[in-house]
């Protein structure tokens, strides 16, 4: 990796992914222990009067809080906050859609506009397109969140409460600018969230670009190992995890299990280690699949002649292991996946092994066909994420597949 301005970031980044948010349980269990219990337990009346006065904090009922989402929290909030003074705050859902919705309905009201980019994950579009106006809260559209046009998008609607943001986006893998965005979205009192989970905060931490909110799909490269549905939300104002956005948690409902944390944990700990090895076999692959003649077009913000390389060099320490590929058509996107054989179909990605979906007819086959192709989802399209495997077997098995083509 490219290790930024600090050198040393990268090997201290994992002691915090280790180390950091570890309940240190009283029995002396090396491994945090999993709190499989829905309520708790106080000791008399008493413990409930300085519970309930503030004098002492407890656990009370597994949707409010639990130790294990407690422990994951901390975990995540300490690498997304890496470097940073300024205390950050996190709050663990059940999906990453919970933490999409939590952002935008915990920043945004009856009334108030947002603005997001052109591309976004199939369900945040929707949300952003069908479920938020039936609230009464209009959405609006800017490519790429380009400055001088969310300048005059902004001035033109003073209601707008919410930039958002997806950088890299799924699937088309664009960039955008967080430090231009920030800088335009606050001159107008806007706040920007981030949703971080193509580059994880090992490779990208928005909050220290001066985001207000990142929010996750843990599901993916956090987790690791695709045995979990989780998300989360994570911001510089620890108020408004505890009462605003991450409140809705527990008001909506939309809590994970303690055992999906405690997962959630064991992975996080390896991600720094995994980020490194998926960032070098994304390497790999996507100059075997630009130099490759059947491949019309490689999508990976790691490639120089990738429109926003300079960007994704700015802001990113390395370039992530997501990335798509141009086949032409259906029909050869079609031929080129059922020549697999090593990696996988299926939607989700962030696994240790490589996972290769269809974006038109599986994640964002919710969009019209119009609006795919204005922003850029072609049905020849291909999305990879690259696991962790040997890369020379990655390849091998991609020649393979494209070879039939
Ligand atoms: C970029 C991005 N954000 C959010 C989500 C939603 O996450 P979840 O499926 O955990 O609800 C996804 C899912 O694929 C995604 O790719």
């Amino acid at each position: 990796m490219s290790g930024g301005n600090d050198d040393d970031w990268e090997r201290r980044i994992s002691t915090a992914a280790v180390h950091a948010g570890e309940m240190h349980d009283p029995s002396g269990s090396h491994i945090d222990p999993v709190h499989m219990t829905s309520t708790y337990v106080f000791e008399d009346s008493e413990a409930i009067r300085s519970w309930g006065s503030g004098e002492t904090d407890a656990h009370v009922y597994s949707r409010v809080g639990n130790p294990n989402r407690g422990a994951l929290a901390s975990k995540l909030a300490a690498l997304e906050g890496f470097g940073m003074e300024e205390p950050v705050a996190a709050e663990i859902f059940g999906s990453g859609m919970g933490a999409v919705s939590a952002s935008l309905l915990g920043l945004a009201g009856a009334g108030d506009h947002i603005i997001a980019q052109s591309v976004l994950y199939g369900t945040t579009n929707h949300l952003v397109n069908e479920v938020l106006p039936k609230y009464d809260i209009s959405t609006s559209r800017v490519p790429l969140l380009e400055a001088s046009l969310l300048e005059a998008e902004l001035a033109s609607k003073p209601n707008t409460k919410v930039v958002y943001v997806e950088t890299p986006a799924n699937p088309t893998m664009s960039v955008v600018d967080i430090a231009r965005t920030v800088e335009v979205a606050h001159s107008h009192g806007a706040r920007v969230v981030v949703d971080n989970t193509f580059a994880t905060p090992v490779l990208q931490r928005p909050l220290s670009l001066g985001a207000d909110v990142v929010v996750h799909s843990t599901t993916k490269f956090i987790n690791g190992h695709g045995t979990v549905i989780g998300g989360a939300l994570v911001s510089r104002d620890p108020d408004f995890i505890e009462n605003g956005g991450g409140a809705l948690v527990r008001y909506m409902g939309a809590v994970p299990s303690p055992l999906d944390c405690w997962l959630t944990s064991i992975g996080l700990k390896t991600l720094p280690l995994r980020m490194r090895e998926h960032c070098a076999n994304a390497r790999a692959l996507a100059e075997f699949l630009e130099a490759h003649p059947k491949v019309e077009t490689t999508h990976w913000p790691g490639l120089e002649r990738h429109p926003q390389h300079e960007v994704a060099s700015k802001q990113m320490e390395d370039f992530g292991a997501m990335m798509s590929i141009e086949l032409g058509d259906f029909e050869s996107a079609s031929r080129f996946m059922d020549g697999l054989s090593m990696s996988s179909l299926a939607v989700s990605l962030g696994n240790v092994d490589t996972l290769v979906q269809h974006p038109a007819s599986m994640t964002h086959r919710l969009m019209t066909p119009e609006d795919r192709k204005a922003v850029g989802i072609t049905d020849g399209m291909v999305r990879i994420s690259v696991g962790i495997e040997a890369s020379e077997d990655i390849i091998t098995d991609f020649d393979k597949a494209l070879s039939g083509l």
